[in-house]
Order: structure tokens, then C-alpha cells, then sequence
């Protein structure tokens, strides 16, 4: 089994990208993180079948999906973790009753059966691959039967020509533009990652070995960004 690395390899990069993260991340993605987001709340919501009432999310950074989550249900327990402590301390600097703690995907500080919905919005590239199922097998744990394990994750349309046109923004545009603003060896990795991220396919491969029941991998905006919903079943002792 893969070791678990309390402090991931990426840690130091998104130190560096912290302070212009969600600036940079809404103009490279032309606002569409924002409409990316609101899905996965809703289909989350939906996968569930009800108000979450307790929910973790994973490599949150600075607390996007926390906050999205705390406005459309206020009345969910809310965690949301993540190893890099300035990404953390961005989401920190504004009021909520969201719980901020550092934390990785492989290894969730939760109890068994504790939560009903758990969620990792374009951070699963950055758990290293080695790790990826450790990180579903995790999420199964501590979800309650019927629990939902939610993985939204840039990725790469599945057809030509708009596969072709977008490995190469990701490969020369995106490294490039974020530079004008940020360091730009860090995007090299991000765009780097996205491209070598595996397919829909062994994504939903992956949630049905840690356990989960898979739902088909769902292309958003022409498949520029990927959710990846799986469902733990509601019946205990169902092989
Ligand atoms: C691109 S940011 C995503 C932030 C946020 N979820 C969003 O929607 O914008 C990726 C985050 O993954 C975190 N990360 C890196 N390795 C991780 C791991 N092994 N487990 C959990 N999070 C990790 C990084 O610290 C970083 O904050």
C-alpha cells in the first residue's frame, strides 16, 4: 500500500499560488468554476436524496465550496480541510460558521459512519495517484450508508476537436497567462496534472473498488471539468 504523506509534494506550490488563487482561477476559467461548483452541490444533493446534514470537503483551499454549501444549506455541520495551511488561512479570514482544519484526502480524521456527504472539488489530481484509491476507500469509511462521495476534477473533453484545442491552452496558455500574475512553474504542474489525469472511466472504476455504487462520470462544459458521484449503499451488509 502507498505511504501516506501527511505533507503533500503540492503543499509548496499552492503556498505560492494562494494569495491570487481565486482570482486567477475565475478568469482562466471564465466564471464557469462557479457554475461547476453549483452542480456539484446539486447533483450531491440529489445523489443523497435529502439536505446533507453533515459534510466534509476535502482539499477545500480557500473554502469555495464550504461557503457555496453554507449558503443553500444553513443548517449543515461543515468541515472543510486541506494540508496547505495558507490556503486555509484565506478561507479563515472570512466569517462563517464553517470548521477549517489542515488535513489530507488518504487519511480522513473523522469517525466511521459519521458523515452523509463527502466532497473534493479539483483537488483529487493532486492526491498522487499511488494514493487515489486509499483517498475513495477513506471517504467510504467515515460516510454513513447512503452517504455520498462527490469528486468534481478538471479534465479533458472527450471529443475532437475541442480535445485537441484544449490540451494545447493547457499546455501553452494557461502556464503563460497565470505567469502575467502569479508564479509560473506552479500552473505548468496544474496544467500538467490535468492532462495526465486518467480517464472518466477508471475514475468510476476506482469508486466502485473503494465500494461504492458509481454513477456514469458527468462532462461539464463539454467535459473541460468531470463529477464523479458514488453512492455508498443505504443497506448495511449488501455484497
Ligand atoms: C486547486 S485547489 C482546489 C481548492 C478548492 N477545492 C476549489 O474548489 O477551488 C487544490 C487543493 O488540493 C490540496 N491538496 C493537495 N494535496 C492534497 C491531498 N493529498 N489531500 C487533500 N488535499 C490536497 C491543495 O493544498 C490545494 O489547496
Amino acid at each position: 500500500m502507498a505511504e501516506i504523506q501527511e505533507k503533500p509534494h503540492t503543499v509548496e506550490l499552492f503556498t505560492e499560488v494562494a494569495p491570487k488563487y481565486e482570482f486567477l482561477n475565475s478568469i482562466m476559467t471564465a466564471g464557469m468554476d462557479r457554475s461547476w461548483r453549483k452542480t456539484l452541490l446539486k447533483i450531491s444533493e440529489a445523489a443523497l436524496g435529502q439536505t446533507p446534514k453533515d459534510i466534509l470537503d476535502l482539499a477545500t483551499g480557500t473554502g469555495d465550496v464550504p461557503r457555496m454549501m453554507a449558503e443553500k444549506w444553513p443548517r449543515a455541520k461543515i468541515t472543510g480541510t486541506d494540508p496547505t495551511v495558507a490556503m486555509l488561512d484565506v478561507a479563515r479570514k472570512r466569517k462563517s460558521s464553517i470548521v477549517w482544519q489542515e488535513g489530507v484526502a488518504e487519511k480522513i480524521a473523522f469517525p466511521d459512519e459519521s458523515l452523509d456527504l463527502i466532497t473534493i472539488a479539483f483537488g483529487f489530481r493532486n492526491v498522487a495517484e499511488a494514493s487515489r484509491l486509499k483517498a475513495a476507500q477513506e471517504a467510504f469509511r467515515v460516510l454513513r450508508p447512503g452517504g455520498v462521495f462527490s469528486i468534481l476534477e478538471l479534465g479533458l473533453p472527450a471529443r475532437n476537436p475541442w480535445r485537441k484545442s484544449y490540451s494545447f491552452l493547457l499546455r501553452f496558455g494557461m502556464p503563460n497567462f497565470a505567469g502575467l500574475f502569479s508564479p509560473k512553474d506552479p500552473y505548468k504542474y496544474l496544467s500538467q496534472s490535468i492532462l495526465d489525469f486518467p480517464p472518466p472511466e477508471n475514475i468510476r472504476r476506482m469508486l466502485s473498488k473503494a465500494g461504492f455504487v458509481p454513477f456514469a462520470p458527468r462532462p461539464l462544459s463539454l467535459g473541460m471539468t468531470w463529477l464523479y458521484v458514488g453512492k455508498k449503499s443505504p443497506h448495511k451488509n449488501q455484497d
